[in-house]
């Protein structure tokens, strides 16, 4: 049990035995977009943003064992699940409670460090509160936690890295391609899922040369 004072739940996904506590994001179909459409090549560095229950990284893990794996949370339940779950399925993960990259920013050596990093993120345009409620709730236009990861990017992607996004159709998009062109990325739509009357959308991203 990771803490007694909430209910967790058990769960195998894709030959992974997860335990989830109720204050974590359950693995839904954007995670299953995301962790499905990345490609690691060895010994490449990547970072998860917003693990959640560790189920992306793990899955890429398993199966792209010759890379290095980051993830962070700002759940801090979420963080110690991912931890967890690394733990239960033996794969390594380095995993941070942060906001977005705060924890980076006091580790000079994650300066431009990572080739690809990951977003499943809260890309709803709702204001829920709560600690589980910031796995989905964008906020105004569903962008306030994405145009941040945007704007801070640059600090630890490299130069050649890549960048996977995962948003909804109820994203506000307009917005969303002027802050890629603001911050000097090329995006391509790389897959997506419909899910009744919301598309959930997979984007990569590149710095623009
Ligand atoms: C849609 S869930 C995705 C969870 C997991 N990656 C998956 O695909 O199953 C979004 C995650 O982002 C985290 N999150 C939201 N805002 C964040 C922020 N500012 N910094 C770090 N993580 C954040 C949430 O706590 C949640 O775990």
């Amino acid at each position: 049990m990771i803490y007694p004072w909430c209910k967790l739940m058990k769960k195998s996904v894709d030959g992974l035995n997860l335990v989830i506590p109720k204050n974590v994001y359950d693995p839904a179909e954007d995670s299953f977009l995301l962790a499905e459409n990345v490609v690691v090549h060895s010994n490449q560095k990547v970072l998860e943003v917003g693990s959640g229950s560790g189920y992306v990284s793990l899955y890429l893990a398993k199966k792209f064992p010759s890379a290095e794996y980051f993830c962070l949370d700002v759940n801090f339940a979420a963080a110690i699940s991912t931890h967890q779950n690394a733990i239960r399925n033996r794969l390594n993960l380095m995993v941070y409670s942060s906001n977005l990259f705060t924890a980076t920013k006091h580790q000079n050596n994650f300066k431009q460090f990572f080739d690809i990093i990951l977003f499943n993120s809260p890309y709803l345009p709702l204001s829920d509160n709560g600690m589980l409620e910031k796995a989905w709730s964008g906020g105004r236009d569903g962008l306030e936690v994405i145009v941040p990861f945007i704007e801070n990017l640059s600090m630890v992607l490299k130069s050649t890295g890549l960048v996977y996004l995962v948003v909804s159709s109820k994203t506000n998009h307009s917005k969303l391609v002027e802050l890629f062109n603001t911050n000097n990325f090329l995006y391509k739509f790389l897959d997506k899922v419909s899910e009744g009357k919301e598309d959930i959308i997979l984007y990569q991203l590149s710095i623009k040369s």
